[in-house]
């Protein structure tokens, strides 16, 4: 359904292209169009980053309901609330900055909530000259508020790791939808040669590697969501054994509360250990599937840079990662850790779309009315 056809792009081409004012009105929508996707892409990056920033400086609970903070809409009208639970409880989980970090990234959730509003009505009003079907950016605005919705239940559920690890998957596979999105723009990539049909093979193995970095993320948001990161502290072994003690049962069983085993009893020292070495030597599995795939696409000049980018983001991945664990899990690099996963998403997207999606702009057949507009607007 998300492929448009040939033909009826070609009907609307022909039907745009016959006035030049109609070129240069589409030629201003399709920049107009690629410029809110750019700005909503952005912000969603810098949510997912602040996401971290939240979780990290333990301010999920800053205000303890929701969608309002003690039922008001800023923590300026909640001061007397938020004062009495901090003087309750001087390092407990309600403070007025943590309230002020919750709630900021709840505005700026909204923000986005309204921009994936806007591109939708964008890419239903103008679909005839953006040339796509408007469906990928229809699904994004249930997944947003999907996002809301894991959003809302990380505080009724108190910081429970598998909501919070959902919402954190749920973050990066809005990124995910929104870089498809703009990837199929073409922006900067009109002028490249098209993929070779015999190198679109590959879609499949770049599907797989989007496959294997969401599995290694969803197992980073575990480490994070349980406080494992520091339950290895030498690298590469843990606790001085290539395969210490671990509890793999009970630091897997999925629902459950935070820092409780499902019989309600603390978590061990052991389940801890489960969680940050699968982590850690899964690593190794993406950094090699990844790392090769980047080195057999490079050659291909339309996705080069994606390949490119992708092998200088795994080791900057690495090496944030053994950074937190050699640091003691600085905040700044934990931010930037999680940061990292969100680049690596994007690149692996791109080089997808690249080899995938038929609505992508990569190829010159398609490739007619961009040209076109670019001389009208060289005028
Ligand atoms: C492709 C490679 C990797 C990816 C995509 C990845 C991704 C992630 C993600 C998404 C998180 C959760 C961050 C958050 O909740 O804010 C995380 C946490 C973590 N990762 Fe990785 N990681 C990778 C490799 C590594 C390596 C090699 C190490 C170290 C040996 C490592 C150590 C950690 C630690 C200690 C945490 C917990 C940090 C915290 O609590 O915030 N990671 N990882």
């Amino acid at each position: 359904m998300i492929a448009s056809s040939t033909a009826k792009s070609a009907v609307s081409t022909s039907a745009v292209t016959a006035d030049p004012a109609a070129i240069e009105r589409a030629s201003r929508i399709r920049a107009r169009y690629r410029k809110l996707i750019a700005i909503t892409l952005f912000l969603t990056f810098d949510l997912i980053m602040f996401g971290a920033f939240v979780r990290l400086t333990d301010s999920g609970l800053g205000c303890p309901d929701w969608p309002g903070c003690y039922a008001k809409l800023s923590p300026i009208g909640a001061m007397q609330d938020i004062r009495a639970a901090a003087e309750a409880m001087p390092h407990g989980p309600v403070t007025v900055p943590k309230a002020w970090i919750e709630m900021i990234h709840r505005y700026v959730g909204t923000l986005l909530g309204i921009l994936i509003i806007g591109i939708m009505i964008q890419a239903w009003r103008h679909r005839r000259v953006l040339e796509q079907s408007p469906w990928l950016a229809t699904i994004i605005l249930p997944a947003v508020s999907l996002q809301g919705a894991f959003g809302a239940w990380t505080v009724t559920h108190k910081l429970m790791p598998a909501i919070v690890t959902a919402h954190l998957l749920g973050g990066m596979g809005l990124l995910a939808l929104l870089t498809w999105l703009s990837a199929r723009q073409g922006g900067g990539t009109a002028q490249l040669p098209p993929v070779p049909t015999k190198v679109r093979r590959w879609r499949w193995a770049a599907a797989l590697g989007v496959f294997l970095l969401f599995t290694q993320i969803a197992l980073g948001g575990w480490v994070s969501t349980n406080y494992a990161a520091l339950a290895c502290m030498d690298f590469p072994t843990c606790h001085g054994e290539v395969i210490p003690e671990m509890d793999f049962h009970g630091g897997f069983s999925i629902v459950r509360g935070l820092g409780e085993l499902p019989s309600g009893e603390l978590i061990s020292q052991a389940a801890l250990t489960a969680i940050h070495w699968t982590h850690r030597n899964f690593a190794f599995v993406v950094l090699i599937y990844l790392g090769w795939l980047a080195w057999r696409l490079r050659g291909v000049p339309a996705l080069a840079k994606p390949a490119r980018g992708l092998k200088l983001m795994l080791a900057v991945q690495v090496l944030t990662g053994l950074t937190s664990i050699f640091l003691q899990w600085p905040l700044v690099i934990a931010v930037l850790h999680n940061g990292g996963a969100a680049v690596l998403v994007m690149l692996c997207i791109t080089l997808w779309v690249r080899l995938a999606d038929r609505d992508a702009r990569l190829e010159p057949v398609r490739l007619g009315l961009a040209a076109r507009d670019a001389a009208a607007v060289g005028r």
